[in-house]
């Protein structure tokens, strides 16, 4: 953590509540049963032992890197522990698409395919997930890790989220449930979620990761707290989950977690 982040991290801690204080029962209930909701070990024992294999997995991938611009080479255990969403963010991901009950779900950032594999867990038979990656080798580790556990409800989408992102949501009818997890930065941030919340169902839910990874994703997430269709929110420093629902009043929840 850097300095900077570290601040924020104070700041969230002393403004940050738990059930304490929390009216509204719909929110409350969310809070208690979703996010502060338990899962046993045993439920994603699979999916945790594929991540232990690639966190021993010394191989290298080969592929775009779009933080940096260029083609990379990294080892599959250097980018398991840097890029895949720890067990406990990856729980609470479960928790809330098994409460949503999506029938269609878009998640922005694949990589290896972890998240991809406990949302897919989450899912009904007949719900789908439209996972988006733009480094070729990742897409083919993930491809079979999603093989592995036969979730044959999810397609990964190869390439640069700024071309493949339009044509599949301009195709799709409603989208009920969206994890923004890549290209963590202002304008696209924006640009992806404006993409989404035009073919939003009522009631969709929006999962962002990372809002206060950087001051552009600070921004970026009051911008989204800000917009009119935007009508509650839940921020838990490192996640932030948004509720569409047009014409509503207003809520900004900080949730300990
Ligand atoms: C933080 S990782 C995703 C981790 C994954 N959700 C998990 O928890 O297992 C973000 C991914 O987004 C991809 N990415 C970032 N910007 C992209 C872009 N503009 N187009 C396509 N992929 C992109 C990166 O290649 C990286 O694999």
């Amino acid at each position: 953590m850097n300095l900077k982040l570290i601040l924020s991290y104070f700041r969230y801690l002393i403004k940050s509540n738990n059930l304490h204080g929390i009216h509204s029962p719909f929110v409350f209930n969310f809070i208690k049963d979703i996010i502060y909701g338990k899962n046993s070990d045993e439920e994603f024992e699979e999916i945790e032992n594929i991540r232990l294999k690639l966190k021993k997995n010394s191989s290298i991938v080969e592929g775009w890197d779009y933080g940096k611009n260029k083609k990379s080479t990294e080892l599959i255990k250097n980018i398991i522990s840097k890029s895949a969403k720890s067990h406990k963010y990856c729980r609470l991901l479960y928790r809330i698409v098994k409460w949503k009950n999506p029938h269609i779900s878009i998640e922005l950032g694949t990589s290896l395919g972890i998240s991809s594999l406990y949302i897919c867990k989450a899912l009904n038979y007949k719900s789908e997930l439209y996972t988006f990656e733009g480094n070729s080798g990742l897409v083919e580790i993930a491809k079979k890790n999603l093989k592995k556990l036969n979730f044959e409800n999810s397609k990964i989408v190869q390439g640069d989220f700024n071309q493949t992102l339009k044509p599949i949501i301009d195709k799709l009818t409603e989208i009920d449930f969206v994890f923004f997890d890549g290209n963590h930065h202002y304008a696209p941030t924006l640009s992806y979620f404006e993409i989404c919340l035009s073919k939003a169902s009522e009631n969709a839910i929006f999962v962002f990761d990372d809002i206060n990874w950087s001051e552009e994703m600070q921004k970026a997430w009051e911008k989204i707290k800000a917009h009119t269709d935007v009508n509650l929110t839940i921020d838990l420093f490192f996640m932030g989950i948004v509720f569409i629902q047009k014409r509503l009043t207003k809520e900004h929840f900080i949730v300990r977690f």
